[in-house]
């Protein structure tokens, strides 16, 4: 049985005072629930949140990675500095990482590599822009972010990947796919996992959905049955809206 799993992706906010009254809040009052709640603070308020959710269920990941082991990369992090502060599992390939600094498909098959070398777990964003739906060719740009970042991977990779489909269009703009259009997605991602490895890599891999799930959203999204839950910006900022979210599910 594959995953659910609600995410919250913090992006660049939350100072360290900030981070540990919203890990606080969440650590208080998490609902009982059987999937996974991760949370996803800036690089520098990891540790301090990993070590208030030790006795938590609630994972703390991070936002990005370089590929490097180490050396003379000013400003990056690297996946033994991750794991050294405790995170396990990392967010690659998110559109704001691909639009503002530059990450190509052939980086980001970098990243995965890098991450799973290390016995870490990818979650790896994808989805297509607003201009290749209208144009009717967001099957076509998921399927080569798909091949050309991870189909280099043995099928027994995907026991540590996580897919987050993620249409730009929908990434903190208020405009959510619809039920019917992230099913439809989600089931074209679960078809294309199926064709490229098995049967059982594509029933077994978790695929979230990502762009401006709400709690007044949620529910309608997770009942889709490819969707296994979602991977949340702007609503996972408010304790009480990421705890309605992981409610829906
Ligand atoms: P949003 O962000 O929920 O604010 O749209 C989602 C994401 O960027 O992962």
């Amino acid at each position: 049985m594959r995953k659910k799993i609600v995410a919250g992706n913090w992006k660049m906010n939350n100072d360290l005072s900030a981070t540990e009254e919203l890990v606080a809040k969440l650590q208080k009052k998490l609902p009982e629930t059987d999937a996974e709640v991760m949370v996803a603070p800036a690089y520098t308020n990891l540790f301090t949140a990993f070590e208030a959710l030790r006795q938590s269920p609630i994972e703390v990941i991070a936002q990005n990675m370089h590929f490097a082991e180490n050396g003379a990369y000013t400003g990056e992090i690297s996946a033994e500095m991750l794991k050294s502060v405790g995170v396990q599992t990392v967010i690659l390939g998110h559109s704001e990482r691909r639009a503002y600094f530059g990450e190509t498909d052939d980086i980001l098959a970098k990243k995965v590599d890098a991450a799973l070398a290390k016995d870490m777990t990818v979650m790896f964003c994808f989805g297509e822009e607003l201009n290749d739906r209208k144009s009717d060719n967001h099957f076509k740009v998921v399927e080569s972010q798909l091949k050309n970042a991870l189909f280099h991977l043995e099928s027994s990779a995907f026991k540590h990947v996580i897919l987050a489909y993620e249409p730009v269009w929908a990434i903190g703009t208020g405009e959510t796919a619809t039920p019917e259009q992230a099913q439809e997605m989600h089931k074209f991602i679960r078809e294309t996992l199926a064709k490229q490895y098995n049967d059982t890599v594509a029933e077994s891999t978790s695929i979230l959905y990502g762009g401006s799930v709400k709690p007044t959203n949620a529910k309608e999204i997770f009942s889709q049955p490819d969707v296994d839950g979602g991977l949340i910006g702007g609503a996972a900022l408010k304790a009480s809206d990421f705890i309605a979210i992981i409610e829906a599910i």
